[in-house]
């Protein structure tokens, strides 16, 4: 493990929206550095080398001549998601820990494969989930775990939006469950960690004025290990916001409604069991989180040899189980089995 005193040093692949975002907080931190940016389009790398002061010399087309010649601890790919495979193997094979863009891949195997080289090469291989760091996930998962639900049977977890432009998801196969369920779930888990999935049947469907080119709505029903089940509902076709979560458990009911998951404001509600809805200022006193901020305090502890965080790439295989096994259940129609992936040891 690197000297506390030296900084970390990144190289920065893919220089678009999530780049922007994230590096407003990382670049807030004392401890890091930028080394390297890369992209295929020079425009982007000139409005790179202009907002982080970079020299001519950490400016990169192409990942590979990066990695030859940049001095670097981590990689953070922020490419389109059919380019993390190859890109977190190189930097791995090249000694850097990457951060990849959730989802880790779009392809269960290979998200295993890049799991098992990380841990071959003793590196800390970790996914871009910084969601459940929101204050309304923060807040509903602090009274979860103050048992005021009691034991929680039935989930209900809706959130789709009206994107009417495919934009970057033409063509995309999947592009709910790879883009917004590999979220929900992750958000889902940090609520709810007892909830071991079991299995799922997954529906999938285009409403006529769709403009996506497959499944573009998803309904499906999670069954947990210990018999909860979740009613899901995601998608980039209605016609208007639709997010809520209600949990129901053997004390009462909590039901909170929103706009979207990436939007910090919620309302919440709570009937103990047998009795009306009455509001709950779940969040008072508490200032909107940031969600990055926070999200880079953790992953630098464990880049200095803290604990496993849940957006380490072993820990985030147990989301894209769940997706694998959702797009098997929209090929057959019917109910497939989940492998758990941390249970089977599969992975260091
Ligand atoms: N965690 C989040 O909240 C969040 C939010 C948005 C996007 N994402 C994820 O981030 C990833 C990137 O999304 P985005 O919105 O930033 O996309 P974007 O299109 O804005 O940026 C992608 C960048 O990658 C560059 N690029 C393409 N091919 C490349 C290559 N071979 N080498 C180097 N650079 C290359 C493009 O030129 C572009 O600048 C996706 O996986 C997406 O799912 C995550």
């Amino acid at each position: 493990m690197k000297n506390a005193a030296e900084p970390i040093r990144s190289i920065v692949v893919g220089m678009g929206g999530l780049t922007r975002s994230m590096l407003r907080s990382l670049t807030q931190k004392p401890w890091q550095e930028i080394a390297a940016v890369v992209d295929i389009n020079p425009a982007a790398l000139q409005r790179a080398a202009d907002a982080y002061g970079l020299p001519e010399a950490a400016l990169f087309r192409d990942l590979g001549a990066a990695l030859q010649q940049t001095d670097a601890d981590v990689a953070l790919i922020n490419t389109p998601s059919e380019l993390h495979y190859s890109q977190a193997k190189a930097a791995l094979l090249a000694g850097l820990s990457p951060l990849v863009a959730k989802p880790l891949t779009n392809n269960y195997a290979n998200s295993c494969a890049l799991v098992d080289l990380a841990a071959q090469q003793r590196l800390r291989l970790c996914v871009g989930q910084q969601m459940r760091y929101f204050r309304h996930y923060q807040v509903v998962a602090e009274f979860v775990a103050a048992g005021e639900l009691g034991s929680i049977e039935q989930i209900f977890f809706f959130n789709a939006k009206p994107r009417h432009q495919a934009k970057n998801l033409a063509g995309f196969e999947q592009p709910v469950l790879w883009e917004m369920t590999c979220h929900h779930l992750d958000c889902l888990f940090g609520i709810l960690p007892m909830l071991m999935p079991e299995a799922i049947f997954c529906d999938g469907f285009m409403p006529s004025w769709s403009v996506y080119d497959s499944a573009c709505m998803i309904n499906a029903v999670l069954r947990g290990q210990g018999g909860e089940r979740l009613l899901y509902h995601a998608g980039y076709s209605a016609q208007s916001d639709c997010y809520g979560l209600r949990l129901e458990g053997s004390r009462g009911v909590l039901r909170c409604r929103g706009l979207h998951m990436s939007k910090d404001q919620m309302t919440y509600e709570f009937a103990r069991r047998g009795e009306s809805f009455a509001e709950i200022a779940l969040a008072r006193g508490r200032p909107p989180s940031q969600p990055w901020s926070r999200f880079f305090a953790r992953w630098h502890e464990y880049l200095r040899g803290g604990e496993e965080p849940h957006f380490s790439g072993r820990k985030n295989l147990r989301v894209l189980a769940v997706i694998q096994a959702a797009i098997e259940s929209l090929a057959s129609g019917a109910y497939v089995d989940i492998a758990d992936p941390l249970r089977q040891g599969n992975t260091a």
